[in-house]
């Protein structure tokens, strides 16, 4: 069986997928490549890794490379994945895939060109939150899906200089995605409101004046969701969350990112709606489908026992954004071998990435209705 050569390219973020693809069966080797020198070495020296790269170009002229993934500043995801794929690899990224719909037009046109895989590491896919409401979805427990919200609330100020004054729904992939997958059906429209005050210095680099932005969006089975993002002066605790309302019972996330799914039944409420049954739901660990090297990292660092694995797998605390960042890797090196579409394919990935961009383009526009372009 053959094994994937991968170089992962951003030792920020992207340090914690590296022990993952290390330890995959189906990986011969996993590189880095990050223009810190200094950061790149520490990163790797710490985990063993001994291929490192002095330039990109180097990493994509390397015969041995199958696949890269991108997880370096937002304005280089697009021309990455665009020379991965011209150079033949296959190409996993971080989010969002591109800040403009011509940027997402280049990376279809490469995929489509060069036939290699291409997947957004959209890590609110595979948090144990989504996994066990997708779960419910699937037996029928929600009933059918009525509406949905989604939300990311994240302060960025002091992150590095490209994140500064960025238009919030140019992020907004984790808000969007997880309802996008419930409600499934493409997303056709979008209406956005751009709201507050940013203060003059922030508006410079995007000429962005909105720290919120609250959205509506069509899907083309005639659901219906809100999504809002917050990136600048609004005080809110930090959270990536989705809500989902079925004709017999709904979830909606905690007020905090750590907090669990709260259930409500409709069934068992009294004939004129009072007394309507709510529980606190436990997600649970999700890690069976995961080959068993990889499945600690599903965990929060230090929560891994050798002695008793399935105990602190299943009781563990979870580890980066819910646990998600093996099923990722696992996801985006099976689809390779396989041969086949990744679960988050291009299709999707487009959708999401340009629902954000033109809900912007709608809040600078007042509001005006824009429709989602096929890609
Ligand atoms: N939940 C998620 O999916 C999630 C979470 C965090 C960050 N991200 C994404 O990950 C990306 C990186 O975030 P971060 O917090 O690690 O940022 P960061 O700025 O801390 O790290 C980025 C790294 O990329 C390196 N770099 C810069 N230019 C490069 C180049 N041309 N080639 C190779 N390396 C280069 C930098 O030296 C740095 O080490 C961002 O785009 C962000 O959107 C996603």
């Amino acid at each position: 069986m053959k094994k994937l050569g991968v170089v992962l390219c951003g030792a920020g973020f992207g340090s914690a997928f590296l022990p993952i693809y290390r330890d995959h069966p189906d990986v011969k080797f996993v590189g880095l490549f990050d223009t810190d020198a200094e950061k790149m070495k520490q990163a790797a020296s710490h985990l063993g890794l001994t291929r490192l790269y002095g330039s990109y170009r180097e990493v994509l002229s390397d015969p041995e490379v199958d696949a890269v993934h991108i997880v370096t500043p937002i304005p280089l995801h697009e021309e990455q994945a665009v020379l991965a794929l011209e150079s033949g690899r296959h190409c996993a990224s971080t989010v969002p895939m591109s800040m403009t719909i011509d940027g997402i037009r280049a990376i279809v046109k490469a995929q489509k060109e060069s036939g290699k895989t291409y997947m957004l590491m959209e890590t609110t896919l595979y948090t144990r939150q989504f996994l066990n409401a997708w779960g419910l979805y699937a037996s029928g427990e929600l009933g059918r899906i009525q509406l949905l919200r989604g939300c990311h609330y994240q302060d960025m100020e002091n992150w590095p200089e490209h994140w500064m004054g960025l238009p919030p729904m140019y992020y907004a992939t984790h808000a969007m995605s997880p309802i996008a997958r419930l409600a499934g059906a493409r997303i056709e429209r979008v209406v956005c409101y751009g709201s507050g005050q940013m203060r003059p210095a922030l508006r410079c680099r995007y000429g962005n004046p909105f720290p919120a932005e609250t959205a509506l969006l069509r899907f083309e089975n005639g659901l219906a969701a809100e999504v809002t993002r917050t990136l600048f002066e609004t005080a809110r605790a930090y959270l990536e969350g989705f809500n989902v309302y079925g004709s017999r019972a709904s979830l909606e996330w905690g007020f905090r990112d750590a907090d669990d799914l709260i259930m409500t039944r409709l069934e068992s409420a009294d004939h004129r709606g009072f007394g309507t049954p709510v529980q606190t739901l436990r997600s649970p660990a999700a890690y069976k489908n995961l080959p068993e090297s990889i499945r600690r990292y599903t965990l929060a660092a230090g929560s891994y026992d050798e002695t008793q694995p399935e105990k602190s797998l299943s009781e563990g605390a979870a580890g980066g954004h819910h646990g998600s960042h093996p099923h990722l890797v696992h996801e985006f090196v099976r689809s390779i071998l396989e041969e086949r579409e990744p679960a988050i394919g291009l299709e999707f990935a487009c959708n999401v990435s340009a629902a954000g961009i033109l809900a912007h383009a709608s809040a600078l526009a007042g509001g005006k209705e824009i429709e989602i372009p096929r890609f």
